[in-house]
């Protein structure tokens, strides 16, 4: 097949992953006979310093046009006074929102062989399989803002229409999987929240009666995510609350720098990023864990493309490499060699079979 796929590697880390991951999808597309047209396009810090905006038009009309986007990472001290009026994250809201993608799918996969990376004890890990449905279009982070000398505000809004749609993209994932789905809110004080709850209830009654549902406040399952990690199969939650939880996810993984997402909408073109951040602290050096960046560039194979096996053998280049010892400064237990981003990347390349 041909696909075009716009490159977005951005600031800190980011150019160092995405040319990680972009070196797998040119050589899945000469295993599987793909033609795979890349365009770069700047966003966040970078082009903020290049021409004053964090998400030139150029970059929108390529992403409108593309198959699909793959996205580094945006961000750094250079650029975050905080009362600076442009942002680099500016751009990937901005992003986020022109393309649609509100339903952001974040999996949480455990690989054994980095039981000893994450910091919690390996028999709470046993059997962790879960993955976030995050709402990333809405709520709190796109709500109007205002300020002033005394007092400023955010506002979190959501319409049943917003509710719905993501609440059906998380039960039919479940549905696909363990059957479970775990919404989660803040009714208890929240009114998003409690119309968040009616909406889910009728919704996955009326649709999913298969589908077991379980409900949990936001602060309980910050807890439970800790405490019984493995009885989670599918969690819905809005923007805000899904940013914080799966940070928090994260650790279960043991790194940052091993999970993927998906952003997508009703539409075929999908952003796909690593969760972690720009990582300014190691930027330029050659240390950045690439499997995010990978693993969201099989994502991207697999719901942009429809290419299930090639998505399939890149998750699989990154599990064996990882079996079989590779590891960058983020994973590498007390002793250990660590890699380079490059040398990483080349691990995995070579177990692409
Ligand atoms: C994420 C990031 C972003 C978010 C920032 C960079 C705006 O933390 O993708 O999780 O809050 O959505
Ligand atoms: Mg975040």
């Amino acid at each position: 097949m041909e696909a075009l796929i716009v490159l977005l590697p951005g600031d800190g880390i980011g150019p160092e992953v995405i040319a990680g991951a972009r070196r797998v999808l040119e050589r899945v597309a000469g295993r599987f006979g793909h033609r795979f047209d890349f365009r770069e396009e700047m966003i966040g810090g970078g082009a903020i310093d290049a021409v004053g905006e964090p998400l030139p038009e150029s970059a929108i009309v390529s992403c409108k046009a593309a198959d699909a986007v793959l996205l580094g990472a945006v961000g750094g001290p250079k650029w975050s006074d905080p009362n600076a009026k442009i942002r680099p994250e500016q751009g990937l809201l901005e992003l986020r929102s022109t393309l649609g993608v509100y339903a952001n799918i974040r999996p949480v996969t455990i690989y054994p062989e980095l039981a000893g990376a994450s910091p919690l004890k390996p028999e709470i890990l046993a059997g962790v399989d879960l993955l976030v449905v995050r709402e990333l279009t809405g709520g709190i982070y796109f709500g109007e803002k205002s300020r002033d000398d005394r007092s400023a505000s955010d506002l979190c809004t959501y319409t049943v229409e917003e509710i719905e749609r993501i609440v059906r993209v998380a039960a039919r994932t479940a549905s696909k999987r363990r059957g479970k789905l775990c919404s989660v809110d803040k009714a208890n004080v929240l009114e998003t929240s409690r119309l968040w709850r009616d909406v889910t209830d009728r919704l996955v009654a009326s649709e999913f009666p298969g589908i077991e549902l379980e409900t949990l406040l936001v602060d309980a399952a910050a807890m439970h995510l800790l405490s019984r990690p493995a009885e989670f199969d599918v969690i819905v939650t809005e923007n805000m609350f899904g940013d914080i939880l799966t940070d928090e996810a994260s650790m279960l993984a043991g790194s940052l720098g091993m999970l993927p997402s998906a952003s997508i909408g009703d539409g075929k073109a999908g952003l796909y990023e690593p969760i972690h951040g720009s990582a300014p602290d190691i930027a330029g050096a050659g240390l950045a864990n690439p499997c995010a960046a990978i693993a969201s560039a099989a994502m991207l194979l697999r719901h942009s493309l429809g290419l299930d096996a090639e998505a399939a053998a890149v998750e699989k280049a990154i599990a064996d490499a990882v079996g079989d010892g590779a590891r960058t400064a983020d994973i590498a237990a007390e002793g250990e060699t660590p890699l380079s981003t490059a040398a990483m990347t080349d691990e995995i390349i070579r177990r692409l079979s």
